[in-house]
């Protein structure tokens, strides 16, 4: 069977699949639980204004699941710059995020597209050392 030529076409974002705002924020509100309780990640986040860096995650995350919200991209890497962060903490931090997509019974699929997406950030967020 194909489609009809007049037919309107809704797609479902991810987004809308996974619930919405609400589903964001829970998802966002869970990640920084974690990373703020694991004592190899905390310390970056010392003096940082937790709310405002939630809203732009939820804005991100929102991007990244074809939400309503737009996310610039590129300010991940000056936001990141001054934090020297390891490629083993930026691995640490993108599991904690799928984990948490895992809890809220986000389908596979959509968690695995939320990482490739985390994936291509990776060189704006983390320091590489520099070459000897
Ligand atoms: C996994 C990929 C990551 C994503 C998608 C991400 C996303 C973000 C976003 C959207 C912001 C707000 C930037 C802005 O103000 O517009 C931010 C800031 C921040 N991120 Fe990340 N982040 C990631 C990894 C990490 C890692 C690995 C760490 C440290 C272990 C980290 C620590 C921070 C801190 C401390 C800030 C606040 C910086 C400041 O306000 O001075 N992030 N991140």
């Amino acid at each position: 069977m194909s489609d009809s030529p007049g037919a309107t076409t809704t797609v479902a974002s991810a987004y809308d699949l996974i619930g919405g705002a609400p589903s964001v924020r829970e998802a966002v509100d869970r990640l920084y639980t974690y990373l703020l309780a694991d004592e190899q990640l905390a310390d970056y986040f010392d003096g940082i204004d937790l709310p405002r860096l939630k809203s732009h995650m939820v804005a991100l995350l929102t991007h990244v699941l074809g939400g309503p919200t737009g996310y610039p991209v590129e300010n991940l890497g000056p936001a990141h710059a001054r934090l020297n962060i390891s490629t083993a903490d930026y691995q640490r931090v993108a599991q904690y995020a799928a984990g948490v997509l895992f809890e809220l019974h986000v389908p596979m699929d959509i968690i695995l597209q939320v990482g490739q997406v985390l994936a291509s950030v990776q060189p704006l967020i983390v320091a590489e050392p520099a070459a000897a």
